[in-house]
């Protein structure tokens, strides 16, 4: 069982709690929250997980609409490279979320309210550590305030 932690709101006394959307793959990361919960660990409730078939499903509109929907933070967490049930969905999750996370700054969100971690089925354990410094994570950079809007150029002539 994991220790608990006291997070920043909780010594600063306020009520706000983040919003923390995981897209997990059904056959690594989830099994290792569903072990996390077998085992009895304790870890924050602020974290909502949405099951995918793989990481390599993750399409960055998902992040996208997270943030615009009142996410505070994102996980994506799949297989270890490697150990993709689908043999190389990681490998093309590993490429893709790290560029898309270099042009959140360019979209004005920050790009460490996105996150990306590898847990197998076996690591509950690690699931809850996880959670628990993401969410740790996530009380420091406080709410997302607003999701940067696009406007369409003036016209001209
Ligand atoms: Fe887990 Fe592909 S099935 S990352």
């Amino acid at each position: 069982m994991t220790e608990k932690k006291t997070t920043a709101a909780q010594r600063d006394g306020t009520d706000w709690q983040p919003r923390i959307v995981a897209f997990l793959c059904n056959w690594c990361s989830y099994a290792g929250a569903d072990l996390a919960g077998m085992s009895r660990n304790d870890y924050p409730a602020a974290i909502k997980i949405v099951r995918l078939p793989c990481s390599g499903r993750v399409d960055p509109m998902f992040v996208l609409k997270s943030f615009e929907r009142g996410a505070d933070m994102v996980l994506v967490s799949g297989c270890h490279p490697g150990d993709c049930h689908y043999s190389s969905g990681n490998y093309h999750a590993r490429r893709k979320l790290p560029a898309f996370r270099e042009l959140l700054g360019f979209m004005g969100i920050d790009p460490r309210r996105f996150k990306i971690s590898w847990v197998s089925a076996a690591e509950g354990n690690k699931w809850s550590s996880l959670v628990a410094d993401i969410t740790e994570e996530a009380y420091a950079l406080g709410p997302f305030q607003e999701f940067p809007k696009c406007t369409a150029p003036e016209k001209t002539g």
